[in-house]
């Protein structure tokens, strides 16, 4: 018999992907379903980017490039910072990598020793702890809600600060919460975790999707920490597989000597997209897209209250709304599989993303357009109002 590793009894699945396949199957049987679960902009490239990975293909560019990416990547990068939040961030601190799921693990990997403790909020991403849990170490849920906009505080990270702890995890605007820590906040959390030696890891991966604020990035509190970030949600291209992390410089060496051994290279093709994502003839593209994304928002945020959801924290980015489902089931995983079977919209349950309340809780997506949106809700209403 085949044996599995021990760790892999913490690692769960993503139920979301489990209703999406229910989903699937009813849409093969003819139904037609609403999505609103999967966190995937659906919008299509601009041409120049689809272009520029077509051609880097054409020119024979489909070998490996650096380990830590081309370096016209990380200068474009450089420049989001220095243009977008007045930033001086030299590209060498930039590591490109398989999305930013690829940041996170060779985060994790080089710098949490077995028996680590990681605190993170829950509700989260649910990757977070899988990550931590995959290099030994050991995910420290802290139960976050409305009062806090579902985001740990400084005060928390000091209250839950223990002799094992090594990191603390954040991400503004939140997954699945939308939610933001403040930079005052956040400056006192860096300072929490200096002063106990521990590193503080930012993702960013939905920074330019803010709807009410320009927002600004934890790379202006400091040089001791680590932000991640993408281009798979505000620039679409989650299949492409291209991500960055900034690190403090003594990181660097480690974590590009992972990377040398983790991937060996960033996709290429993907690469040449993304430098042709951030010029300024697709970022305008991107930021209608964003823009489509407020209005879908501004949109669902008021319905979903009227048919009776509570979302205590108006959502500030991101494409999601969590939402307390408790006025009409306190099983948000059957009642998100009862929505599928009996109204036809696919939503995600609060157990993706931790423990607490998740039983009271559901995630609601806007990636699709506004009809779907619009639809979504009409099935909702019917099937919940009656
Ligand atoms: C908060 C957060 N971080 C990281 C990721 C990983 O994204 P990717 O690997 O596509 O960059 C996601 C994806 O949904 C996310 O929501």
């Amino acid at each position: 018999m085949i044996s599995i590793a021990s760790r892999m009894e913490g690692i769960s699945p993503f139920y979301v992907m489990e209703l999406l396949e229910k989903a699937q199957q009813l849409e093969a049987a003819g139904r037609t379903i609403v999505h609103m679960e999967v966190g995937e902009p659906a919008f299509p490239l601009p041409s120049k980017v689809i272009a520029a990975a077509a051609e880097s293909l054409e020119r024979g560019n489909s070998g490996y490039t650096t380990a830590c990416g081309l370096t016209e990547l990380r200068k474009a990068i450089s420049r989001y910072y220095s243009d977008g939040y007045e930033l001086k961030v030299p590209f060498e601190r930039i590591i490109i990598t398989p999305g930013s799921s690829g940041a996170l693990q060779l985060v994790m990997a080089a710098a949490i020793n077995a028996g680590d403790e990681v605190m993170m909020a829950d509700p989260t991403y649910p990757c977070n702890r899988h990550f931590v849990l995959a290099f030994g170490g050991i995910a420290k849920n802290i139960p976050v809600d409305a009062a806090s906009d579902y985001q740990l505080t400084a005060e928390l990270v000091r209250d839950h600060w223990g002799e094992k702890t090594r990191a603390v995890m954040v991400a503004s605007p939140s997954n699945p919460t939308g939610t933001l820590i403040a930079k005052e906040e956040l400056t006192k959390i860096y300072q929490v975790v200096a002063e106990r030696g521990g590193l503080l890891i930012v993702d960013e991966i939905y920074q330019k999707l803010l709807y009410q604020q320009k927002g600004y990035s934890a790379l202006s509190l400091g040089e001791n920490l680590i932000v991640i970030n993408s281009f798979s949600k505000y620039f679409g291209m989650t299949g492409l597989r291209v991500g960055w992390l900034v690190a403090p410089k003594e990181m660097l060496d480690p974590l590009a000597r992972l990377a040398q051994n983790f991937f060996i290279s960033p996709p290429a093709p993907s690469q040449y997209a993304a430098i042709a994502a951030m010029e300024p003839e697709s970022i305008a593209f991107f930021e209608q897209q964003r823009q489509e994304f407020k209005k879908r928002r501004d949109f669902l945020y008021p319905a979903l209250l009227e048919i009776g959801f509570k979302v205590p924290v108006m959502p500030e980015g991101a494409f999601y709304i969590y939402a307390d489902c408790s006025n009409f089931s306190t099983d948000s995983y059957n009642f998100c599989h009862q929505l599928l079977h009996e109204a036809g919209v696919a939503i995600t349950p609060g157990k993706d993303f931790g423990s607490h309340k998740a039983e009271s809780h559901v995630r609601l997506a806007y990636t699709r357009d506004m009809e779907t949106t619009i639809a979504g809700v009409a099935r909702l209403k019917k099937y919940l109002q009656g």
